[in-house]
């Protein structure tokens, strides 16, 4: 097996390849003048099981590109097969049609990615995991929350209560607590499907002197994250934590979560960023290890 780090996975395709002790292979990569990707595989791949790692965050579009020309470029390198590492996979939210005539991104994205002749594709935390039927090839998606909460456990948080923002969340807090034996609890979120304004329905949760941590997939504006912190601090918790897998912190959504109430945002290195403590490498390891 070798491991072919994509731009967007630079250091974590490494990682990957460190933890399982293989080759990575690098990729001569640059930008055209009028912004087009250029890429050219630098070893042979021929007969090889090759393991394309490239996260899909902003910027989603050309991301995304750079996995569809590094999968069909190694196919007609004559590579054995290609395994896509997408961390995470972008246009994943948009996994039904809302309102009539919406274009259902997540459908699309599968159908161009199969195009190439992918043979296994293996994501973390997708936002709905039912879109993995829409492949028909073997594709997963690994949990990090063990990761991640595992981590907050050594910040001192056992016995932490996990929350998460939406029902959507409900798995992921599920797991958490198995973890920091806090309990567990889930809001019920609505958002305007035009306005993008979330609203939650109120519920109470007994978190006096408890710490608490708010679990979810994605931070995307932080709109979500800041409100389920503001309404566990006007409950009662001591200190509330933010943990996501997906971090894409767009525009003020850091300020916006640590404003609101919140010690600290942990994130993966899925989607690089500010807040990327914990990395998915051993996750993504064992999954290719065990043949996920
Ligand atoms: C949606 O259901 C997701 O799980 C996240 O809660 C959402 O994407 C976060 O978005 P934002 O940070 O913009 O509120």
């Amino acid at each position: 097996m070798i491991i072919v780090p994509g731009p967007a996975s630079k250091d974590l395709g490494s990682k990957v390849a460190d933890s399982l002790g293989v080759e990575a292979v690098p990729i001569e990569f640059k930008f055209f003048p009028d912004g087009e990707s250029y890429i050219r595989y630098t070893g042979s791949l021929r007969g090889e099981n090759v393991v394309v790692v490239q996260t899909t965050g902003p910027p989603q579009d050309i991301n995304l590109v750079q996995l569809l020309l590094l999968i069909d470029a190694a196919k007609d390198l004559g590579a054995r097969s290609v395994t896509a590492v997408v961390p995470y996979i972008a246009y994943a939210r948009q996994d039904k049609m809302f309102r009539r005539g919406e274009v259902v991104s997540a459908k699309t994205v599968t159908r161009l990615l199969e195009a190439t002749g992918v043979d296994r594709f293996i994501t973390v935390n997708i936002h709905n995991p039912d879109a993995l039927s829409e492949f028909r090839i073997p594709a997963v998606s690994l949990s990090a929350i063990p990761l991640l909460a595992r981590f907050v456990k050594g910040r001192g948080l056992e016995g932490a209560f996990s929350l998460g923002p939406d029902e959507g969340a409900a798995q992921m807090v599920e797991e958490a607590a198995e973890i920091l034996k806090g309990g567990y609890g889930f809001l019920k979120k609505q958002r305007d499907r035009v306005t993008g304004e979330i609203a939650f329905e109120k519920k109470v949760f007994d978190l006096k002197g408890k710490n608490a941590v708010v679990f979810d997939d994605i931070i995307s504006t932080g709109g979500t994250t800041a409100a389920a912190v503001k309404t566990l601090r006007s409950q009662g918790a001591k200190k509330v934590f933010a943990a996501c897998v997906h971090a894409l912190l767009i525009a003020d959504a850091r300020d916006r979560i640590l404003n609101s109430g919140a010690e600290e945002i942990i994130g993966t290195d899925s989607v690089p960023s500010s807040v990327s403590t914990v990395s998915i490498a051993p996750l993504i390891a064992e999954a290719l290890k065990r043949g996920a």
